[in-house]
């Protein structure tokens, strides 16, 4: 039977180690200028190229919802009415020949992308165009990440320990995204008792604000709902071991969906992903994460069975460190391939 909680002297002790691995966490200033400097190169460069259009460079992903570090790759998204901007071989060749580096174009992928290097500002990115779905979520992780002051320290620390252990990579042969991991950490936060963060989704009755003249789809009044949580009043230590207690041992992988948009699991019956579901094939996935804003997609159906038992395994490693007493460097430390 897995420990319930972290006692109290433990606590005290993991709870100052976290702190001091957050401060080394947080992306130095010098970093986050760079990225915005990127944005704006890159803006120049796409004017230079294809003039007269109206066309933004925006940042997403880690740079744009308060969970970057100072070597995050920069997700970027075009938005554009120009058309000639969606081939993307022809981006490639454009970026290439401004000096950009290790240019690869995935034009087949889900969401098409273009892959490069900024020499002279030392960025790694990945270029999009015309993805408000992947703005929106950004957008709304932010705000969650707002709410509550455990929660940005928690899913930094947890994608810390997902990138040394090689836990975040969703591409062929891999596990999941760090989307994934922070849908995971939200929902998480969702259902602690009492709640740390609600669903901004389900909050219908506070007036919908509006972001860039726009209807939001989820309440974004950060001054108005932070500290909607403090009610529950658990130190970051015990959540961190209550997170990988939760994954590891309680949360059946084999029954429920991680829902942000519900707030809650929902059933993989109520969903529709039932795991022998012959016209549903999101439920043959042992990890079911829903995306918030596209209910239809899973965002665990990049991990199979092999990849999701290795996961599981990390998880439960992680906890049982915990547990024992060791040090979040030890839990965190660096995987090496056998
Ligand atoms: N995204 C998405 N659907 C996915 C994966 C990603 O819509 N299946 C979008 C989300 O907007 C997400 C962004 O792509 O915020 C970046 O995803 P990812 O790189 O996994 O997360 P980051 O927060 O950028 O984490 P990291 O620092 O590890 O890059
Ligand atoms: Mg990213």
């Amino acid at each position: 039977e897995p420990k319930k909680s972290l006692d109290p002297d433990e606590e005290y002790k993991l709870s100052g180690d976290l702190r001091e691995l957050y401060d080394r966490l947080l992306p130095s200033k010098e970093s986050e200028d760079r990225r915005t400097q990127l944005c704006k190169k890159l803006e120049r460069i796409l004017d230079e190229e294809w003039p007269g259009n109206d066309i933004q460079v925006n940042m997403f992903g880690s740079s744009g919802n308060l969970l970057s570090s100072s070597d995050s790759d920069v997700d970027l998204c075009i938005t554009t009415d120009a058309k000639a901007l969606g081939d993307m071989h022809e981006l490639a060749k454009r970026l290439n020949k401004h000096g950009m580096e290790k240019v690869v174009c995935r034009a087949a992928a889900k969401v098409p992308i273009v892959k490069c290097w900024d020499p002279e500002l030392q960025l790694a990115c990945d270029v999009n165009v015309n993805n408000p779905l992947a703005l929106e979520n950004t957008r709304m992780i932010k705000t969650y990440v707002q709410l509550d002051d455990r929660v940005r320290p928690l899913a930094k620390i947890i994608k810390y320990w997902t990138k040394r252990r090689i836990l975040n990579d969703a591409g062929p042969g891999g596990t999941i995204s760090s989307y994934t991991w922070i849908c995971m950490i939200l929902n998480f936060l969702q259902r602690r008792d009492p709640p740390i963060l609600p669903s901004l989704q389900k909050m219908r009755n506070a007036e919908r604000s509006t972001a860039n003249g726009q209807p939001s789809d989820f309440v974004d009044d950060v001054d108005a709902l932070k500290g909607w949580g403090k009610k529950n009043n658990e130190s970051l230590a015990q959540l961190l071991f209550q997170f990988f207690r939760h994954y590891g041992y309680e949360f059946e992988y084999t029954k429920h969906v991680v829902s942000v948009r519900e707030g809650r699991l929902l059933s993989r019956t109520e969903k529709g992903w039932e795991t022998n579901s012959i016209d549903n094939k999101e439920g043959r996935h042992r990890l079911c994460v829903e995306e918030p804003f596209n209910t239809y997609r899973n965002l665990g159906n990049s991990a199979d069975e092999y990849s999701w038992s290795g996961l599981h395994n990390e998880i439960r490693r992680a906890f049982e460190l915990l547990e024992d007493g060791c040090q979040i460097e030890k839990v965190c430390e660096q995987y090496e391939f056998p």
